[in-house]
């Protein structure tokens, strides 16, 4: 494994304080940007998905664990990984990126983490940044981590996480919006989770790898995303079993070492293209997935009438027929995924009939209704329920992005509808969407970005101060 200083890296002594410029340039990119998208073009090709943002930001974090290099593959060049990136740096880790052929390969190296803090400026940006407070107590004995704060979908707290923490001998203190954690060292513990939580299962799988003794997990999430991480933290040489059921056993070890991983596929933004493809027309290929992390997803779209097959690591949608309108509930995996909802509900605004669209994960997260109906959707919004009536001819407009997935639907619609669409602050979409108006383009889509262009201060005349 080539030594962390062999690969171009990012200059170490970057150690941003809050408020110092440095998070704050790091986060500023794009904030301005739109998109125009003219509707009516089939999509004909093939889209190939890139790595799993959400199983990309908890394997960096694991990176934490030990003091020699991660390499990880396969991920994603997504916003919230550049801020991840910054999170780290900001500590004292070493982050490589790879560049040209191995642009989606990233080599981290937390060997000296100084400043074992997540400052409130990057965790507001991302409430993923809290995935670093398991691991730095377990190897560091001690973290600093800002509270998340609210988010747009939902109140999202941490308890569970915290409380784990605890139950394996952590002493936790929060003030000043800030969570201070220390342990001497961790100690096996029990573990029932009050709720599943996928975030709260990872953070508490990697802590409980450097304890002393086993822990034992139940009720925990059953995400792909889950799993991927405990096959990188055995790489890494913890002992962990069970990852992907409800009850995972981890025998703590005293030291974890460096380790080589391919993130898994992003499942999410092959559903959203499936999706597109279904609603679009023509004849799309969505390579480079794995189709059986989509399956509620694409029974409920066979459901629907959606045509498409599947392969070992691609789907193959030919959009255009008639669609019938179907229920749906969000659940915990293997049920319906709630990052597929707000796209689903675009669905529904072209599928015949009443489609009933229930979200039990998150408390809010229907903010994209009302911009569905801007473009000429009929949906009503009754606390978690949503009743959709299709078909609805969708005309563009001017409409806002609001969070990750809301963006996505509202790039499906605007693929729909009659005429343009400009969609507002689409820096939501780039959290979790690579480029995603280039691989829309490359199978035939009609969408640009639009940055804003701030125009220069004009030079004061001479002589006026
Ligand atoms: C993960 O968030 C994903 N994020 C989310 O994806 C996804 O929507 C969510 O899981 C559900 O699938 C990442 O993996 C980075 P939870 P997470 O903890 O872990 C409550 C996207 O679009 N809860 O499983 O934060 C919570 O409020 C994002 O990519 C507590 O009450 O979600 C929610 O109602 C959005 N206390 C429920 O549990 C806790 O301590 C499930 O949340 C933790 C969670």
């Amino acid at each position: 494994m080539g030594s962390a200083r062999e690969l171009k890296k990012i200059p170490v002594p970057f150690r941003p304080r809050l408020g110092e410029n440095g998070i704050r340039t790091a986060l500023a990119e794009n904030f301005m940007d739109k998109f125009v998208i003219r509707g009516g073009n089939p999509l004909v090709g093939t889209i190939r998905v890139s790595g799993a943002k959400n199983a990309a930001l908890p394997a960096m974090a694991a990176a934490i664990l030990t003091e020699e290099p991660v390499i990880l593959e396969n991920i994603p060049d997504v916003r919230d990984i550049r801020t991840e990136r910054t999170l780290l740096v900001s500590m004292g880790a070493e982050v490589e990126l790879g560049y040209g052929r191995a642009h989606h390969r990233t080599t981290l190296c937390c060997r000296n983490l100084a400043n074992p803090e997540a400052a409130y400026e990057l965790v507001k940006t991302m409430r993923a940044s809290t995935l670093v407070l398991g691991p730095l107590v377990a190897r560091m004995g001690r973290a600093r981590v800002s509270q998340p704060g609210g988010c747009a979908i939902g109140a999202r707290p941490i308890d569970l996480h915290i409380k784990g923490l605890e139950q394996l001998g952590a002493t936790i203190t929060q003030d000043h919006g800030y969570i201070e954690a220390s342990a001497e060292r961790l100690r096996g513990g029990h573990i029932i989770f009050d709720k599943i939580t996928v975030t709260g299962t990872e953070d508490l799988m990697m802590a409980a790898t450097l304890a002393e003794g086993e822990t034992v997990m139940e009720n925990c999430a059953l995400e792909p995303e889950v799993s991927d991480l405990a096959v990188l933290l055995n790489k890494m040489g913890a002992r962990i079993e069970g990852a992907g059921t409800s009850t995972i056993r981890i025998q703590g070890v005293s030291k974890l070492h460096g380790a080589r991983h391919r993130i898994i596929p992003d499942r999410i933004e092959a559903g959203t293209f499936v999706i597109a493809g279904a609603l679009c027309g023509g004849d799309l290929t969505v390579s480079n997935c794995d189709p059986g992390h989509l399956g509620a997803l694409l029974k409920k779209l066979e459901e629907c009438g959606v045509q498409f097959k599947t392969s070992e690591n691609s789907v193959r949608v030919t959009g255009g027929h008639a669609l019938a309108a179907a229920d749906v509930s969000t659940e915990e995996y293997p049920g319906f995924p709630t990052d597929m909802q707000a796209q689903y509900m675009a669905l529904a605004t072209q599928a015949s009939g009443v489609s009933a669209i229930t979200e039990n994960i998150f408390e809010n997260r229907f903010m994209h209704a009302q911009e569905l109906v801007r473009m000429g959707a009929n949906i009503m919004v009754e606390g978690s329920r949503a009743v959709v009536h299709g078909p609805a001819q969708l005309s563009g407009a001017a409409v806002q992005c609001s969070d990750l997935r809301a963006s996505a639907s509202l790039v499906i619609a605007a693929l729909v509808a009659e005429g343009e669409t400009i969609l507002d602050r689409v820096y939501h979409i780039d959290r979790g969407y690579e480029r995603i108006e280039e691989k829309l383009r490359s199978v035939g889509a009609q969408i640009r970005r639009m940055g804003e262009i701030l125009p220069k201060k004009a030079a004061a005349p001479v002589g006026v101060a």
